[in-house]
């Protein structure tokens, strides 16, 4: 057991759903179209179907085969979701068995749409404290929590899961800086109760949104002593499309230089910015030692951010 060891991410693997719905699809049953969805919101069609448990399983098998490991290498399960299967167990059980993961620690973890970056922060504690390696998943079935007849949340969600492969690296971390926050007196604008829908004060929850990402983003640089044209790439949750404009607008990143699945996945909540990553990843947009900044916020309302140098 070592206390100061920092952490790598050594892959990603993600899983989303087969049956894809199309704004032309919602619309068919909606009072919606595909010109105010694009233009408010910059998704065009999103993914819908599956398990939580399902989708969680199938992402980190991809991460495991992409690092050359199998689940006995791990040593704990992180996973995030606002979405578990049931209330109990913790869903990270039930993807814990369906890995065959040998009795290693498995749990949940719940911060809203900021769950993968929670979930990161957290991995890179437990690697602190001597665990080898972590499973992070972040994943959300969105759509089992969503009025279909409200067309106000119909048209932002989709269901996914992304997963990393997370594990120690002696001398400096990668995980060059993080921060977390959240603001329960904001947790109105975002919720859902037990057997209820999602509801949100969208017009509230974008204004919020643009300033939490863009301060704590900007704390996230200073305190790793990096100024915006360092970062390679920003991957941010995918919220709206014009939330990540603004918010590249005020940080003096690029669009070209940030990471955008909205379009094809919509609000995946905790599974978005591994969608994201994995996707640059797959375009080649990422090279080894590129830095990363990662911004999430969501439900709570939670928010966090962090710099990553990536690769091993
Ligand atoms: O994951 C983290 C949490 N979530 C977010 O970050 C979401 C943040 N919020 C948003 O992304 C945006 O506020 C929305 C996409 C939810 C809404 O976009 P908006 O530009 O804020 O639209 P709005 O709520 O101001 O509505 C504009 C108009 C209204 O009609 P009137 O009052 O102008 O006649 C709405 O009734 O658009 C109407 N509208 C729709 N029209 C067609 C609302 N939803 C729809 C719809 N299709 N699906």
């Amino acid at each position: 057991m070592s206390s100061a060891r920092g952490i790598a991410v050594r892959s990603c693997g993600i899983a989303v759903p087969e049956k894809v719905l199309t704004n032309d699809d919602l619309a068919a049953t909606l009072d919606t179209n595909d010109a105010w969805i694009t233009e408010r919101t910059g998704i065009k069609e999103r993914r819908i179907g599956g398990t939580t448990s399902s989708l969680a399983a199938e992402a980190a098998s991809e991460a495991l085969r992409r690092a050359g490991l199998s689940a006995e290498d791990i040593d704990v399960l992180v996973l995030a979701t606002t979405t578990p299967d049931g209330i109990a167990p913790a869903t990270a059980s039930a993807v814990q068995d369906l890995l065959g993961m040998r009795r290693v620690g498995a749990f949940d973890l719940n911060a809203g749409c900021s769950g993968f970056m929670y979930g990161l922060v957290v991995s890179a504690g437990l690697v602190a404290t001597g665990y080898e390696r972590v499973l992070l998943v972040g994943v959300d079935t969105l759509s089992r929590i969503t009025d279909w007849t409200d067309r106000t949340i119909a048209v932002l969600v989709g269901d996914g899961a992304g997963a990393v492969v997370i594990e120690a690296r002696d001398g400096q971390s990668n995980l060059l800086s993080h921060n977390l926050h959240s603001d329960g007196s904001l947790r109105h604008l975002l919720y859902c109760e037990h057997g209820g829908y999602l509801w949100m004060d969208g017009q509230e929850i974008f204004r919020k949104a643009v300033r939490v990402v863009v301060e704590s983003a900007e704390q996230a640089l200073s305190d790793a002593g990096l100024e915006a044209d360092d970062i390679a790439l920003l991957v941010p949750h995918q919220a709206n499309r014009r939330i990540i404009q603004a918010a590249c607008q005020r940080l003096k990143i690029p669009e070209d230089r940030t990471a955008v699945v909205i379009d094809r996945y919509g609000n995946t909540s905790s599974a978005s910015i591994p969608l994201a990553l994995a996707d640059a990843l797959e375009a080649g947009k990422i090279s080894d030692g590129d830095l990363l900044l990662l911004c999430g916020f969501g439900a709570g309302m939670s928010w966090a951010s962090a710099v990553l140098r990536w690769g091993s």
